[in-house]
């Protein structure tokens, strides 16, 4: 059977919440999970978190249903709110907790009849232009809100960084300080840091940190790698070697000839594609790593396999494991070859590949 699959190490997983925790010590932690939690599979990362984290992030309905279906009782965050009103029934029913970003939420607030309390977050845009009220509006917001009278109290507040990511950047200490100034008269609970927030904006931390990446294990900050911050690869994608070709001088290989032998080698096919989620935009060069080395891809990357240069001296068999990302070799050193970042990497596996689950318990 073709070998190829995702080893998913729940105990790194667990490892990077406690790093994380020390980080932001002093904060309660929001794992978020959306985006079937960064392609890992939202059911089996939340279960192995639920004891640990304060709680989960999701973009929609359906990933916090999922969530609750699996008996998840941890609270529940939908991080873009509400889509129209009638999500605010499912919302009451499963105690989620709500993102409010724009008046349309507000306003379906006003008109919504119930005996529950609901919890609300109000998310302030501190200059990334995406999401969320502007800073002047904040007055207006809480006097607004202190008239619905489904809202628990207190309401949180939030924001969100735009360059985090580049240390080099000072946006971030720009809309800090903007954030800052405006809810400094607020003495109510506060959240800002995305993963590189956590790790780049210590004042960023206040009551709540919301880390995506940084627990599956990988950096979100341009040139650096997890393990420099004590964090581990959860996702490890793996294949094997189906057939060893030797190939002459001049000789190219894959769809369009791409690539060209510079010297009589051995190309390895390794048996995963873009069909299962490997970017097909990955350049030669990418690194791939084979029994303990890493070697280049060469040519492009086909559905169901992409070619490698083994050398012309190489020891490799057919059958032999390959890592295209994971402990052996970061996605943050695979994803500039493909011109991408870590998230898409992991997003882009497909259902074709299977997944398994690993925990101290059950090491393979
Ligand atoms: C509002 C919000 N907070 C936190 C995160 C987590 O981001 P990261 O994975 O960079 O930690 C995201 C992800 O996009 C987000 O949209």
């Amino acid at each position: 059977m073709r070998s190829t699959k995702a080893v998913i190490d729940l105990a790194a997983l667990r490892h990077n919440l406690r790093t994380i925790k020390s980080i932001a010590s002093g904060s309660k932690v929001m794992a978020v999970v959306k985006a079937n939690a960064y392609g890992h599979g939202l059911v089996q990362i939340a279960k192995a978190l639920t004891n640990d984290a304060d709680m989960f992030a999701v973009a929609t309905v359906q990933e916090a249903l999922s969530l609750r279906k699996a008996e998840i009782k941890t609270p529940i965050l939908l991080l873009e709110g509400i889509f129209n009103a009638k999500d605010l029934e499912l919302v009451v029913e499963h105690d989620l907790e709500v993102v409010l970003h724009h008046w349309p939420q507000i306003e379906a607030l006003q008109n919504f009849k119930t005996d529950k309390q609901i919890k609300v977050w109000v998310k302030l845009d501190s200059g990334m232009h995406r999401l969320g009220f502007a800073l002047q509006d904040l007055a207006l917001i809480e006097s607004t809100l202190a008239d619905i009278s489904c809202l628990a109290n207190p309401i949180r507040l939030m924001s969100h960084f735009a360059s985090a990511d580049d240390p080099e950047d000072d946006f971030s200490a720009t809309q800090l300080e903007a954030f800052d100034q405006a809810t400094k008269h607020i003495t109510t609970e506060k959240s800002m840091a995305n993963s590189a927030g956590i790790l780049t904006q210590k004042n960023a931390h206040y009551d709540w940190v919301r880390p995506g990446l940084l627990l599956y294990g990988c950096s979100p900050l341009i040139g650096s790698e997890a393990s420099e911050y004590d964090l581990k690869p959860v996702m490890s994608l793996e294949s094997q070697i189906l057939a060893i070709k030797p190939i002459k001088k001049g000789e190219s290989t894959g769809y369009g000839r791409h690539w060209f032998a510079d010297r009589d080698t051995n190309l390895g096919l390794v048996a995963i594609g873009y069909g299962d989620g490997y970017p097909r935009h990955a350049k030669n060069g990418t690194p791939i790593w084979v029994n303990g080395r890493t070697v280049p891809l060469v040519g492009r990357v086909s559905m169901d396999m992409l070619a490698v240069d083994l050398g012309p001296d190489c020891q490799d068999a057919v059958g032999d494991r390959v890592v295209l990302w994971g402990k052996e070799l970061p996605a943050e050193r695979v994803a500039p070859h493909a011109d991408t970042i870590p998230y898409t990497l992991f997003c882009g596996v497909t259902k074709r590949v299977r997944f398994y689950y690993k925990d101290k318990s059950n090491e393979m």
